[in-house]
């Protein structure tokens, strides 16, 4: 009796230490954020303006940013659907433009966005710069008429006057349309959001709790890091959406611009820094939950049916992507 009580009790707590290894996170004091170092990157250090034209040219950019003068009736800004207050979106599944009208794809952020490989959900623009010359002229967004009649508005206020001319000194003539996306991109290039995760990554091995840390494990075990990955935790490659499993929407993403049958759903792989933040989800807002989110991505991109477990701890790990907010721009919450 004894004997087999002690080989029982020998089995019991080696089999303890194993699930411990396996199934239990580890102490935050024992992990290791450099095993991540190929994965994941720490976001970059803002840096403050180094000329006077430099400064100008962020002010001007933040001006336009917020200024509803880019819209047609004057009621849309930037800001109307990129929301500074709240994460750089405004929490809809699509946005009324400048006529109340809704194009069929959700807002983004533009927070960190500049980081992406390129902008929009189908990559259409190269940088931050191009991308915001194309709302202005949207009819479904700020419905200016044209490139003209923007320049000709800015040249009538005499605040842009002066700003414009700080930020491109060295221009004969800079309220120019082209320098709108300059400044304004500019700007969103000082949009980013560091949060735990950064500090985590840097080394600080005890920024994540054990349990955003277990998360952390499981999106790398399962496989989400095929496609979100970087500094961007996404935003660096595109990907079918229903890579493994068809998944249903009319929208071709891709295909549209290159005309490739190889491109027909496929969308740039979203950065899901703030994620807890930026729904509803996907590129028509059509998910509303991350729970929902995560487990779709499970069945479409990666064939499997996530546990109920999985998707809590990873859900877990998403909400330390929420970075810190410039506080100057916390009250900016509305339309
Ligand atoms: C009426 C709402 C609306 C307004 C106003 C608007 N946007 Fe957008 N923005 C969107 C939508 C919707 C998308 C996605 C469209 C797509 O991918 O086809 C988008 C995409 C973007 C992206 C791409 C982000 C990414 O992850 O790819 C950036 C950056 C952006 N907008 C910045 C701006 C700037 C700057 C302005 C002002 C000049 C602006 N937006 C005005 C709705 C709006
Ligand atoms: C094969 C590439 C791929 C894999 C693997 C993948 N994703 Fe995605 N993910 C995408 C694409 C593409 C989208 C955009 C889908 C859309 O909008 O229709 C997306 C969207 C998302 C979104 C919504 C983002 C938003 O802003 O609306 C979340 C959340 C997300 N993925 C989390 C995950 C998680 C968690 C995993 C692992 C369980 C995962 N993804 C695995 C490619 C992938």
């Amino acid at each position: 009796m004894f004997h087999r009580y002690q080989i029982l009790s020998t089995r019991t707590s080696f089999c303890f230490l194993a699930a411990c290894w396996t199934l239990l996170p580890l102490p935050s004091a024992f992990a290791t954020p450099s095993k991540y170092n190929g994965v994941f990157s720490p976001l970059p250090e803002l840096e403050v303006p180094k000329s006077e034209s430099e400064k100008a040219l962020l002010s001007l950019g933040e001006k336009l940013y917020l200024d509803p003068v880019l819209s047609e009736n004057m009621t849309q800004s930037c800001n109307s659907c990129h929301q500074l207050g709240k994460y750089g979106v405004d929490g809809e599944a699509t946005s009324p433009g400048a006529f109340g009208k809704r194009g069929d794809r959700n807002s983004p952020s533009s927070y960190n966005a500049f980081l992406h490989i390129a902008q929009f959900w189908d990559g259409r623009a190269k940088d931050v710069e191009e991308q915001a010359l194309g709302p202005v002229l949207n009819p479904v967004e700020m419905a200016m008429p044209s490139e003209d009649i923007v320049v000709k508005r800015l040249k009538g206020i005499d605040e842009y006057q002066v700003l414009f001319k700080k930020a491109f000194a060295d221009e004969q003539d800079p309220i120019r349309y082209v320098n709108v996306g300059k400044a304004i991109g500019a700007f969103e290039r000082t949009l980013i959001t560091p949060s735990r995760f950064d500090d985590f990554l840097r080394g600080n091995a005890s920024a994540l709790t054990a349990e955003e840390q277990k998360g952390l494990q499981t999106f790398v075990e399962v496989g989400c890091t095929a496609c979100h990955m970087g500094t961007g935790v996404g935003g660096s490659l595109y990907q079918k959406i229903g890579l493994v499993k068809p998944y249903k929407t009319d929208d071709l993403g891709r295909y549209e611009i290159t005309k490739q049958e190889s491109d027909k759903f496929v969308f740039k792989v979203p950065s899901l820094r703030n994620i807890a933040e930026t729904g509803p989800y996907y590129h028509d807002g059509s998910v509303k939950t991350l729970e929902e989110a995560v487990q779709l991505m499970g069945t479409h991109q990666l064939g499997r049916d996530l546990t109920k477990e999985q998707i809590h701890d990873i859900v877990l790990f998403l909400n330390s992507l929420t970075g810190k907010l410039p506080e100057r721009f916390a009250d900016l919450t509305q339309r």
